[in-house]
């Protein structure tokens, strides 16, 4: 399986446009050791020639640009990326579909949820209909794994998460399952498993048991180093934990999660706020110390 990372940053990205934090102002200024990061999503592929997108960023076309497997070459009107699936109906997952207008119809993957979503509070699936057929929705039944036409070898497992629906959500306040999804892709030729969660806001003992602990590969929600890192920064007023994002830090933190599991551990989804940015800090000496690595734009993992 090939996995490339296509943006490692959460909502925003980093430098986000607005912020002045120690992080966006240091990569500025060229003060703070760091790297620039576009909003998240990745690509998946079985042979390297043809790729499903994870999740669609409003950086796409920064993206493709950055990446030559997944632009034109054989025909005039041409792309690589064969089918999208999405994890959520968040603005920084799905805005990328705005963008890939041009080659509609696209086949996306998503839950009810996800879709009730995309043709209500935000209608993603309404306006790009108006575009040579639009977005044809593949709906993606809750726990049941499923296998894309364009990867064959690729065998996905559904595993709903906890999480809020977006502020445009006509259930925003009323979770339900299939709001916020997580990921297991399962390599048939090479057995290589992968775990891809970019928002993940609790960890029971079922997810990190029976799912978790198979990957060779975690690739998890990395947004905040700790749950109140928005209000410290005076970047917001809300906890991680209410933004269904569990904080690297403190008992019970997603470090702590990762320690028992002998998959590779890698963030993703990465707020501008985080520390682990700045390369010189303690917090990322301290996820080097654990193994834990940060993704960033361009990295290849290969299972
Ligand atoms: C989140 O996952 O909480 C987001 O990054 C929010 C956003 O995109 O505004
Ligand atoms: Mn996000
Ligand atoms: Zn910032």
């Amino acid at each position: 399986m090939h996995i490339r990372i296509l943006g490692s940053a959460a909502g925003g990205g980093f430098p986000q446009w607005n912020c002045n934090c120690r992080n966006c102002r240091g990569l500025r200024e060229g003060t703070l050791r760091a790297t620039a990061r576009s909003q998240s999503s990745i690509a998946l592929s079985d042979d390297g020639e043809n790729w499903i997108l994870c999740n669609a960023s409003p950086d796409i076309r920064a993206q493709i640009e950055a990446f030559p497997a997944l632009q034109p070459a054989r025909a005039v009107r041409d792309t690589a990326i064969r089918a999208l699936i999405l994890l959520d109906s968040q603005i920084d997952h799905t805005t990328g579909l705005l963008s890939l207008r041009e080659g509609c119809p696209h086949e996306v993957w998503c839950s009810e949820m996800v879709h009730q979503d995309l043709t209500s509070g935000f209608p993603l699936f309404r306006m790009l209909g108006h575009w040579n057929g639009g977005l044809r929705w593949k709906p993606i039944e809750l726990d049941r794994p499923f296998v894309i036409d364009a990867c064959p070898a690729l065998r996905f497992t559904p595993i709903p998460l906890r999480s809020a629906a977006p502020p445009y959500s006509p259930h925003r306040n009323d979770p339900h399952p299939g709001d916020n999804l997580g990921l297991l892709v399962e390599d048939s030729r090479t057995g290589g498993v992968l775990f891809y969660a970019p928002g993940l806001g609790q960890v029971d003992a079922p997810l990190l048991n029976w799912w978790m602990r198979r990957a060779d590969c975690l690739l998890v929600d990395g947004t905040l180093w700790r749950d109140d890192e928005m209000i410290h920064a005076g970047c917001g007023s809300k906890l991680g934990s209410e933004m269904g994002h569990l904080p690297q830090s403190g008992a019970g933190g997603m470090l702590e999660v990762l320690d028992g599991l002998r998959g590779r551990k890698v963030l993703i989804h990465i707020n501008n706020t985080n520390p682990i940015l700045d390369e010189d800090s303690p917090e990322r000496a301290e996820l080097t110390a654990r193994g834990v690595e940060v993704a960033w734009d361009g990295m290849s993992i290969e299972l």
